[in-house]
């Protein structure tokens, strides 16, 4: 391996804000048919203004997720878990009778996909539970909204620093006052990676996002202009095909290992996420070789000894990036170190 080889994965370089040709922006997607849409500087905070504004009696959170996520929950909700086992696929039986008229339901499009027909079916019945979809993984699930709140958090997604998009179908949640972006010492590690684009300085550049990512709190402050900008003027197909035959080629030799052994038409994957009993040990090994996977999440909030086979995947949980930034190439030079790592 030529030790000059681009880094692959870790923080996304800036994006140009220039409008694309090619057809529908990200902005557009996520908002088509909206009563309304607030942006916040992330995901947490457009939840926190849900849960805040519309006051349900109870919370149900999936119990695998992300830890940073519990910032939104307003002292006093009550919280309670729902399980989604290893497969991440909420069961619903244990939803349908625990549920009161009054609770909200948090449900998380994992990788950016999600079972959108017994989600629908159930909103639809259930129209006394205030339904939460969360987006925060997802540029597109291919299934339509499924009831009316919806949060995206695009930093994950490409080059945009921040924001927290709140698409609300029906204009039921209140408008909220949002303070004008201030500081944004969190764009720094965008422009960094952007000045280095071979990746030689890339444990400055990591240093730096995990400082910002660790100071990223709930609060009223808008999403910046920068980043407002970027999401108004990038087009979502060429990164959904990107993503998607990126996906394909990864599927080809590493499928045995795949969360997901499928590429359901129309979702667009967050990355590949693959079980792997030595997980750590992987890990280690690609970031030896300038590949960085991350851990969707190392840590889980939800009580181990109620949910243990979500605390499992967790510990066993890595995503190989597959983003618009690679190609078969890349795909191919992860896959044959992931298989030299496996023996
Ligand atoms: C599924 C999910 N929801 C919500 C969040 C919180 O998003 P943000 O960091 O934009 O607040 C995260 C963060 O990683 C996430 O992965």
């Amino acid at each position: 391996m030529p030790a000059t080889r681009e880094p692959i994965g870790g923080v996304f370089a800036l994006e140009e804000p220039v409008r694309q040709a090619d057809g529908e922006t990200l902005l557009e997607r996520w908002s088509k048919g909206a009563a309304a849409v607030h942006l916040f500087h992330n995901a947490r905070s457009a939840l926190s203004h849900i849960l805040n504004s519309m006051q349900p009696s109870r919370l149900w959170l999936p119990a695998y997720l992300c830890p940073d996520t519990l910032q939104a929950v307003p002292d006093g909700l009550t919280l309670l878990y729902y399980p989604v086992g290893s497969t991440l696929e909420p069961n619903f039986e244990v939803l349908e009778s625990e549920m009161r008229a009054g609770d909200a339901v948090l449900g998380i499009a994992y990788f950016g996909r999600l079972q959108p027909s017994v989600w629908r079916s159930m909103a639809q019945r259930r129209q006394d539970i205030l339904w939460i979809e969360d987006y925060a993984q997802a540029l597109d699930t291919g299934g339509g909204p499924l009831s009316s709140l919806r949060i995206y958090s695009p930093r994950k997604l490409l080059g945009a620093p921040d924001g927290g998009i709140l698409v609300d179908t029906d204009g039921k949640v209140p408008a909220p006052l949002l303070e004008l972006p201030g500081d944004t010492k969190f764009i720094d590690p965008y422009r960094m990676r952007a000045a280095d684009p071979a990746g030689q300085h890339n444990e400055r550049w990591y240093a730096a996002f995990r400082s910002v990512e660790a100071a990223m709190a709930v609060s009223r402050q808008a999403i910046s202009v920068e980043s407002r900008r970027i999401l108004e003027r990038t087009a979502v197909d060429p990164i959904a095909n990107a993503r998607r035959g990126n996906y394909r080629t990864l599927l080809e030799t590493l499928s045995s290992h795949a969360l997901f052994g499928d590429l359901p038409i129309d979702w667009v994957p967050l990355g590949f996420p693959m079980r792997f009993e030595d997980a750590d040990g992987l890990c280690a090994w690609l970031a030896e070789h300038r590949v960085f996977a991350p851990r969707h999440w190392r840590d889980l909030p939800s009580p181990e000894s109620d949910f243990p086979e979500e605390h499992a995947l967790s510990r066993s949980l890595l995503t190989l990036p597959c983003d618009q930034r690679y190609g078969e190439d890349d795909m191919r030079f992860m896959a044959e170190l992931v298989e030299r790592y496996i023996g």
